[in-house]
């Protein structure tokens, strides 16, 4: 079940997540419209700035897609993509908002399945939690 207002953005890295999206959209596997998909260098390319923008101009939930542990073509940036995934889900609960709308996966290319599984579980879970209370009367469409 999902929601249709809900705006997810999954920031993907090119190597393994993006490519993963794009398998399934090539296998026809439904993964939910409302996760955007943003391709990426590598995960470790996120700072902590991008994502709590996106949360600050309404955005509901924020996915990071890294390659699977190890797998890493620039070594360890899943990991300290990782590390600021956590960082952010501890400032976001020192502010009193749900770190529950920032997850970082890891998966490789041709994870197809589980990148449209961990798309509907994210949408699932904000579809609980409900609209970013941030985008109120900020971009309410
Ligand atoms: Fe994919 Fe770094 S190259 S997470």
């Amino acid at each position: 079940m999902t929601d249709s207002d809900l705006r997810l953005v999954a920031y993907c890295c090119e190597h393994c997540a993006y490519a993963a999206a794009d398998l399934a959209g090539g296998l026809r596997i439904q993964y939910p419209p409302e996760v955007n998909i943003v391709q990426i260098p590598c995960s470790g390319k996120m700072d902590e700035l991008i994502i709590l923008r996106a949360l600050e101009d309404g955005v509901d939930g924020v996915m990071v897609a890294g390659c699977l542990p190890r797998d890493c073509h620039y070594l360890e940036g899943n990991v300290n993509a990782q590390k600021r995934v956590e960082r952010i889900k501890e400032l976001l609960v020192q502010i009193g908002f749900e770190p529950e709308r920032v997850e970082m996966y890891n998966l490789s290319s041709a994870m197809a399945n589980k990148f449209a599984e961990m798309a509907k579980e994210m949408v699932e879970k904000i579809s609980t939690l409900g609209p970013n209370p941030l985008r109120k009367g900020k971009n309410e469409r």
